[in-house]
């Protein structure tokens, strides 16, 4: 298997690319590789909405549908936005491979 690569930009526009086996979450992808402004105190169990993302407009079908849990948990997320995700509710295979998202300047 082909590790996926994704790409973080930051609030300030620097963009940092990392390669996670696929299966793994986006946010573990990014936790893994210490992008800044990912902070996951769930540890992924759909709970904090500090994993908080916006995924690029073109990358959002291909990142599936938002459960309920998800919905309700972004309430929490600050600056929420129409392209806002929990990074550890996105699995990463191939059809991600170079996917966008972008850190939020602040997940709290
Ligand atoms: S890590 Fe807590 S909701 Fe994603």
């Amino acid at each position: 298997m082909a590790p996926v690569k994704v790409f973080f930009d930051d609030a300030d526009g620097v963009r940092r690319e990392v390669e996670a086996d696929e299966g793994t979450t986006l946010m573990a992808a990014a936790v893994a590789s210490g992008i800044p402004g990912i902070v996951a105190e769930c540890g992924g169990a759909g709970a904090c909405a500090t994993c908080h993302v916006y995924v690029k407009e073109e990358w959002l079908a291909a990142t599936g549908e938002i459960h309920a849990l998800e919905e309700d948990m972004l309430e929490f997320a600050v600056d929420v936005r129409p392209n806002s995700r929990l990074s550890c509710q996105i699995r990463l295979f191939a059809q991600l491979d170079g996917l966008l998202v972008t850190t939020p300047s602040t997940q709290a």
